[in-house]
């Protein structure tokens, strides 16, 4: 018999502005699998939390902009999160990168400690992969619990069916497994105390409080 799981909610989006975002459609079939593995899915699409282009004259003058503060305020409501990003040229999408320079201006720093699943999707073989090992980068320095297994469709305009499912069956059992190993590490990063007490930008720094970016728990 299996053990039901504790109450577990994830913030889900794809980082594609477009409309049609294979990469939406994505994050839609997380959210179900999410669902089905008996876990809750906030569905967000990146517009939710348009921002304008970082710029720090801009932050000093009106402060971090609404679409960032959604967004904090989206993954406080969640355990973790997950994303769905497009790779373009071998990297992830500026509009992603630059709301997460948006959101890391704020304190608490909101990434810190939040587990990530990482997903792509493209028509290209490799799935958008590369994309993601650039996406850790970010996220691990501002101590998001990056999930080591990444899941990256290619093919991606071929892989689903009429009804948005997977076309191939053993790629999607392959997607569940995926999203609920995901979910049993939240898990046990919820109800159990984790290793890592605080989150120091750079380990071994100088204890200045001008410049300091530190949070203990
Ligand atoms: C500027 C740009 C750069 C791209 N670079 C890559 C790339 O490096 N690797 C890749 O697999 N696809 C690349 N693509 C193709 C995208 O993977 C493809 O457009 C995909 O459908 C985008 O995701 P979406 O469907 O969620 O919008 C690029 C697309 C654009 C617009």
């Amino acid at each position: 018999m299996t053990t039901p799981r504790r109450p577990i909610r994830l913030l889900v989006f794809g980082a594609a502005l477009r409309t049609g975002s294979l990469n939406a459609r994505l994050a839609g079939l997380a959210a179900d699998a999410i669902h089905a593995e008996g876990a809750e899915a906030d569905l967000a699409h990146i517009r939710d939390f348009e921002v304008p282009l970082y710029d720090g004259d801009t932050e000093k003058a009106h402060g971090v902009p609404a679409g960032a503060l959604a967004f904090r305020d989206r993954l406080l409501t969640a355990n973790g999160f997950v994303i769905s990003s497009p790779e373009y040229n071998a990297a992830m999408p500026g509009v992603l990168k630059n709301l997460i320079d948006w959101v890391s201006r704020l304190k608490p720093q909101p990434f810190a400690k939040v587990p990530a699943l990482l997903m792509s999707a493209s028509p290209s073989m490799v799935g958008g992969n590369r994309g993601l090992w650039s996406l850790r980068v970010p996220l691990e320095h501002l101590g998001a619990r990056v999930y080591p297994e990444m899941f990256s469709l290619a093919q991606a305009h071929h892989a689903f069916t009429e009804d948005g499912g997977f076309a191939e069956e053993e790629l999607g059992r392959r997607f569940s497994d995926t999203i609920a190993g995901f979910l049993d590490l939240v898990e046990a990063e919820v109800h159990y105390p984790c290793a890592k007490h605080a989150w120091v930008e750079f380990l071994g720094e100088h204890v200045d409080p001008a410049i300091d970016r530190v949070q203990a728990s």
